[in-house]
């Protein structure tokens, strides 16, 4: 009997070990699937934006305006999506300095609240113009239509006919559903308003519900415009929270939102319609000028530069102000032929002993500092004034001539 009972209790303690066993390699098997999904959908999410695409939001103040500038990393082609028209100079040094080759400008939409940058950057970059064949826009050099594919490297857009703020409103979709270009259909709480050009409630309902809201529910929302600080939301959070078309918002409960609004009249309204009609082009149809005095250019952080090269091949026709302290001076004592000397320090106290009358190029050690001078100088009424890019460190590694 003892034995029978020994016996049966061996047994039942290797039954445990091979359950416990399997339950084991259960939990493993499951772990090891959670994992391979997890990292499946993190390289999915995180491929697009950190390996093979250059993304960047802009902002214009006056207009609250976001523009959006979409890059494929390998081959450098770009879109740019909204652009506007007193931006043009940041937009593009952001595009010089990155090295992009600009294939479209993008409208959402033909705006009545900022006029678009779009002809002003395809007469610098050769970019093509493309909008809504509903949009208005006269100047294109495509239309755009439901499914139209805008590639850019081995990446693309798709486009999105999203009715109803204007008849014309398209939303665009990278290719992998994980960010939309609403322009002013779905804005971050909110939406368009449905009360001029050709605008319709009942039809942007059906734009935001039907297509819109059809994206995935991660799929993150870039607007055109945000008056509140907010840059991007989510489809499940919109179609969550968004007050007028979110939860359980019927049609009825959104065209009487929209309809019972009483905005103000947009106050660029004359002027940024006609305009936009025209991509954006000026009534004298010019570029904007450039200085005549010197071939000066703006960088993406605002500073007025210049060549090093083209200061040494016109010393006759600038003053040249170095702002360095006596120390580093007195240290280095190397300095360019003919250059005033004072220090940024005493800038201020002594800026009425700069001339007027030739245009001031202020440098420095390594072109840091010397643009603060150039702008305490515009500031304080020099209108003819760059920062000689790169300052000393760059002068000598050209070559340039200096005297002790
Ligand atoms: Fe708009």
């Amino acid at each position: 009997m003892e034995s029978s009972n020994d016996e049966s209790q061996a047994h039942q303690i290797l039954d445990h070990h091979n359950k416990t066993r399997e339950s084991n390699l259960v939990n493993l098997v499951a772990l090891i699937c959670i994992s391979f999904i997890l990292v499946s959908y993190y390289y999915k999410s995180d491929s697009l934006m950190a390996s093979s695409i250059i993304f960047k939001q802009l902002f214009d103040q006056a207009s609250a305006t976001y523009s959006y500038l979409l890059a494929e990393k390998a081959s450098r082609q770009a879109v740019f999506i909204d652009t506007v028209y007193e931006q043009h100079k940041r937009d593009l040094s952001l595009l010089r300095e990155l090295d992009l080759e600009l294939l479209a400008c993008l409208e959402t939409h033909c705006h009545a609240d900022h006029v678009t940058g779009a002809w002003l950057l395809k007469h610098t970059t050769d970019c093509k113009i493309m909008a809504s064949e509903h949009s208005g826009i006269e100047l294109l050099d495509k239309s755009l239509s439901s499914r139209s594919n805008v590639p850019f490297g081995n990446q693309a857009l798709t486009v999105i006919e999203t009715p109803g703020h204007t008849n014309g409103c398209i939303s665009f979709v990278t290719n992998d559903k994980l960010m939309v270009f609403t322009g002013d259909s779905l804005l971050i709480r909110g939406c368009g308003r449905t009360d001029f050009q050709e605008g319709s409630a009942k039809q942007l309902y059906h734009s935001i519900k039907d297509d819109l809201f059809a994206l995935p529910d991660d799929c993150i929302v870039y607007p055109a415009h945000d008056y509140s600080g907010r840059t991007a939301s989510t489809i499940g959070e919109e179609k969550a929270l968004n007050p007028r078309i979110g939860g359980q918002a019927n049609e009825n409960d959104f065209v009487g939102y929209l309809e019972n609004m009483q905005l103000p009249h947009p106050k660029k309204l004359d002027i940024a319609v006609p305009a936009n009609i025209k991509a954006g082009r000026p009534n004298n149809e010019q570029l904007p000028k450039q200085p005549d005095w010197g071939p000066v250019t703006i960088s993406y952080s605002g500073v007025t530069e210049i060549s090093p090269q083209w200061v040494a091949s016109h010393m006759n026709k600038v003053h040249i102000l170095d702002v360095r302290t006596t120390i580093e001076t007195g240290e280095e004592q190397t300095r360019i032929r003919s250059a005033q000397l004072i220090p940024i320090n005493e800038l201020r106290d002594r800026i009425n002993e700069i001339p007027k009358d030739k245009p001031v190029m202020t440098i420095c050690r390594s072109g840091k500092r010397s643009v603060l001078a150039a702008n305490i100088l515009r500031e304080m009424g020099w209108k003819k004034v760059a920062n000689v890019s790169g300052g000393l460190l760059r002068w000598y590694d050209e070559g340039l001539s200096t005297i002790y």
